[in-house]
């Protein structure tokens, strides 16, 4: 089918991808003339595992473009996935702006009947919203059907999550359109589970508040481990295998960061008190996340009493391992709070480095070698589990740090390992080790 992606970020370049991977004629489209600039010429802008050698792939056989002309994305096309960014307003509400941008441009170009396919992340209602804002402005004598189509890729793994998902999520008030849309991911073999268009966009914020709520959980019972002397590792490891429970979204660690579960969980707690009925078990799992994040300097100050003038590593930029987003992550607010406390701070990053050089600035060092980082440091705070940083050994620690004091942020190293070594190391919801 002739399809047309409208927001070239992340959910819309993946989206774009995989579906000319699956046969169809895809156009991207997206007002930024750098991106599209580079993309042209076969470059991602992001990192994403696997990603580059589809984009070759599918561009090279002509089912891939990209373009800044609206007129030429909308005119033909038959379905058109909106995938815009829908940031976070002052109030913490989303902010529609580009929503209603790309609804009033695909309006003045549609020509032919279409099926409107909105991915970005929308508040209930913003469907419905979106067909009036297109029928109400649209010259063409031609049929709009919106169709709610949230998606759940991971960042790192949306490649994989694409082709391998757990389901997909139609909500729609016409079952011809659904199932056109119902056929396009058909050759994926995954659950389609068909929902009225509210239900759609909720399923959406509700599986992300649900996700970052475990999180929070998890993060709490880990404190209170800490405390009683229990291992986090250990306790889910029990509750984990249970079933009704299960084990993922389960590792303990200095908070939930990213451009989707901070903005999604605040959008559906300010939607709610707008409603009049204050969600508060998802305005607690916020804040104890927000405490998390500024775990990693409570519990350096613990072990020294003053961090100004020390030389500080921060292992790990991105929000996750698997990319190069910084995006809330643990380690803006530590590398925040160490210049705060006049810390001398090399980061080590293996992707990252650039995205949060632009954010912070030079007033840093940073390096692709945790060597480097680590060389002559009094702390290590380890902000994301890399496999780089799991990898290196914790004996190494002593022999380039001049006094080895870890705060592991994210439990990458086993407790019986850690204690053959004469570190002091500190992690989450484990005993210490000194
Ligand atoms: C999340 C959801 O997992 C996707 O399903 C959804 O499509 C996406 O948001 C979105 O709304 O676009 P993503 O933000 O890429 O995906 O990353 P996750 O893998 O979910 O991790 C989010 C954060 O939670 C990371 O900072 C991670 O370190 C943290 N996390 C995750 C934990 O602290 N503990 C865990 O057990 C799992």
């Amino acid at each position: 089918m002739r399809i047309t992606i409208a927001g070239i970020g992340y959910v819309g370049l993946v989206t774009g991808v995989c579906l000319a991977e699956l046969g169809h004629e895809i156009t991207c489209v997206d007002l930024q003339e750098s991106k599209i600039a580079m993309l042209n010429a076969g470059r991602s802008p992001i990192f994403e595992p696997g990603l580059e050698s589809l984009l070759a792939k599918n561009m090279s056989c002509g089912r891939l473009q990209f373009t800044t002309n609206p007129e030429m994305a909308y005119k033909q096309a038959e379905i058109i996935f909106i995938t815009v960014g829908t940031p976070a307003s002052d109030d913490g509400t989303a902010d529609l702006r580009h929503v209603t941008a790309v609804a009033d441009t695909i309006a003045m170009y549609i020509k032919n009947d279409v099926i409107i396919c909105i991915k970005s992340t929308v508040p209930v209602g913003t469907n419905e919203k979106v067909k009036q804002t297109i029928d109400r402005q649209k010259n063409a004598d031609s049929n709009t059907t919106v169709i709610s189509n949230p998606e759940f890729l991971r960042e790192g793994s949306a490649i994989f999550d694409f082709f391998h998902g757990d389901r997909i999520v139609i909500g729609s008030d016409n079952p011809e359109a659904a199932a056109v849309i119902e056929n396009l991911y058909a050759p994926l073999h995954i659950p389609v589970i068909k929902t009225n268009i509210r239900s759609a966009e909720m399923i959406k914020y509700a599986s992300n508040a649900f996700l970052a709520t475990k999180i929070s959980f998890i993060n709490e019972i880990a404190v209170i481990c800490e405390k009683l002397n229990a291992n986090i590792d250990e306790v889910v490891m029990g509750i984990g295998s249970d079933k009704r429970i299960g084990d993922q979204f389960l590792r303990a660690g200095i908070g939930y960061g990213g451009s989707c579960f901070p903005k999604d969980t605040n959008a559906l707690a300010q939607l709610a008190g707008n409603m009049q009925h204050p969600f508060e078990l998802l305005e607690a799992v916020i804040k104890v996340n927000n405490r998390q994040q500024s775990l990693p300097i409570k519990k350096a100050k613990e072990v020294i009493t003053s961090l100004a003038g020390k030389k500080v590593s921060v292992l790990g930029l991105a929000f996750k391992p698997g990319t190069d987003d910084i995006r809330e992550s643990a380690s803006l607010k530590i590398m925040k709070e160490l210049q705060q406390e006049k810390a001398i701070v090399t980061a080590y990053d293996p992707v990252a480095v650039p995205n949060m050089k632009k954010e912070l600035g030079n007033d840093f060092s940073y390096t692709d070698d945790i060597r480097e980082a680590l060389w002559n440091s009094e702390l290590a705070i380890i902000a994301t589990e890399w496999e780089q940083i799991k990898q290196f050994p914790i004996s190494l620690y002593a022999e380039y740090m001049k006094e080895p004091i870890i705060i592991d942020g994210r439990n990458c190293y086993s407790i019986d390992e850690v204690k053959k070594h004469s570190i002091h190391y500190v992690s989450i919801g484990r005993p210490s080790h000194s």
